[in-house]
């Protein structure tokens, strides 16, 4: 029975029809009350796409960088791939829970980059959170073992580096690293380069030596990877354990490295978005306690109400909240889900999958379940993902806009290279996503390249397109050299 104190009305009637005719649908409106500080309407995905606008604005700047909560960081990376690229590359690639060396090839003439062998090697959770020497000697220990593996320790080919961290990149080959996200706490590297901390390390083993290191985002990997297949991408954008975007900037607005002409990748770190309090008016109870119980409190904020890291955690609280209040499980709580992080982000997929897949989990997680609780269960999953997904529109919403903006132009055809387990395996993630961007940015047309492998080859695509610039520029300087000789000659 609907009633009047049902708010709102409408939505409580397409709720009703989720639940069982024995629930009254008193508590669906109540269960509904609780997800709508949820629900964020078009309006006002339109207002946090304008304020993350200024936000990017301010990091580019050069007297507003310093404090600003989007960072929008210069790569260094100048140029996409022309399909040109070509040899034989190392790409190592650290950003989640494990760390992987690949050699990879880039074939010109079947426009292909192929995985020619990987290893991959676990972090564990001490040395994530011990000293940096440590992890750093772990990754030149897996290297070399890799090297052994392959019979690569007698060739020093160029290497490309994938650290999916928030870096100020001086060149290309010194990155330093702002701070740790994602898990990770080391201590001794904040503020130091990376690239030198991995030689360093190198060096202490003593039983090989590495060439040139490109060092490059997991964003910018994503893109560089995707644009050898579609040369339109210029925007790589990740949404997994945290999430991220990188585009290529016109060089005159970006105001803290020389030089006018031609782009540049900026990694904006769009998860910092809201580190200043801008976007206290969308932060739900729930996101305060993840935020407060995490191991870096009051830094990336929008990556928290994001990616894959806190999702989970995010579902768990809203349901400890509703069997509190009596609304599910008949008011009581199992052990598992009292306790922090058993509410893992997969279980949002497999749960919207199928209402099969929920009842398995809540029989795991030690709860006593009917039909009604399932639902409910699957309606938590769906709000949170949704969100999650709008938001993510209403950030690359902010970029694809910014691009068509710098180029004047009326509409801009542009392709996404993107990345990362929440959009890969969640069944309607890309949907929503691309549902909320025809609103959020109408004037833009996308297409969405999914990445395969992209933060490991990516990383190895970035070497090969500096190598081709280089040999670039020395032909030119060797076809300079040889017209003014011609012109001593014709003197
Ligand atoms: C975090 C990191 C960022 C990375 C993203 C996706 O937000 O700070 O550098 O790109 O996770 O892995």
């Amino acid at each position: 029975m609907i009633t009047s104190s049902c708010i709102p009305v409408q939505q409580c009637a397409s709720y009703c029809s989720l639940f069982l005719e024995d629930k009254s649908c008193m508590s669906a409106c109540e269960v509904v009350k609780h997800l709508e500080p949820f629900r964020l309407s078009l309006e006002k995905l339109k207002e946090v796409s304008t304020r993350l606008r200024k936000d990017m604005i301010r990091g580019l700047g050069k007297h507003t960088h310093h404090r600003a909560a989007v960072k929008m960081l210069p790569t260094f990376v100048r140029a996409t791939p022309d399909g040109t690229e070509k040899g034989d590359f190392l790409a190592l690639d650290l950003g989640g829970t494990n760390f992987r060396v690949l050699h990879v090839r880039v074939m010109e003439e079947e426009q292909k980059m192929v995985k020619m062998d990987s290893q991959l090697c676990a972090i564990p959770q001490e040395i994530m959170l011990g000293t940096g020497e440590q992890l750093f000697d772990h990754i030149a220990a897996c290297l070399s073992e890799f090297l052994d593996s392959q019979n690569l320790k007698g060739q020093t080919l160029p290497m490309g580096f994938t650290f999916s961290f928030p870096c100020e990149q001086k060149e290309i080959d010194k990155s330093i690293l702002i701070r740790w996200t994602k898990g990770f706490n080391c201590s001794g590297v904040e503020g130091e380069d990376v690239v030198k901390l991995l030689k360093e390390a190198i060096h202490r083993r003593g039983d090989y030596d590495i060439s040139s290191v490109a060092m490059v985002n997991d964003t910018v990997g994503t893109m560089m990877s995707c644009g050898y297949r579609d040369q339109t991408c210029e925007i790589g954008m990740i949404i997994g354990t945290g999430t991220n975007a990188c585009y290529m900037e016109e060089m005159k607005n970006v105001k803290r490295v020389e030089g006018e002409d031609g782009q540049m990748c900026i990694n904006t770190e769009w998860g910092g978005f809201g580190d200043d309090g801008s976007l206290e008016d969308i932060l739900t109870e729930f996101d305060k306690v993840v935020d407060r119980t995490s191991i870096n409190p009051g830094v990336h904020t929008f990556e928290k109400m994001i990616s894959g890291m806190y999702l989970g955690e995010i579902v768990r609280l809203v349901l400890m909240k509703l069997t509190e209040k009596k609304l599910l499980f008949k008011g009581e709580v199992s052990e598992a889900l009292r306790t922090k992080e058993t509410f893992e982000t997969k279980f949002i997929s497999m749960i919207e999958d199928g209402l099969e897949n929920a009842k398995k989990i809540l029989t795991e997680l030690g709860l006593t379940w009917d039909l009604v609780d399932a639902r409910v269960v699957r309606l938590v999953c769906e709000t949170i993902s949704s969100r999650s997904a709008r938001l993510c529109a209403a950030a690359l919403a902010t970029i694809v806009d910014r691009i068509r903006a710098n180029r004047g132009l009326p509409h801009l055809k542009t392709t996404v290279g993107v990345d990362g387990t929440v959009y890969k395996k969640h069944p309607n993630y890309s949907d929503e996503l691309q549902k909320a961007m025809h609103f959020l940015a109408p004037d833009c047309k996308i297409k969405f390249l999914v990445s395969e492998d992209g933060s490991g080859k990516g990383a190895a695509m970035v070497t090969a397109v500096a190598q081709r610039l280089a040999l670039q520029s020395r032909l030119l300087e060797e076809s300079d050299g040889e017209e003014d000789e011609e012109e001593k000659v014709r003197s």
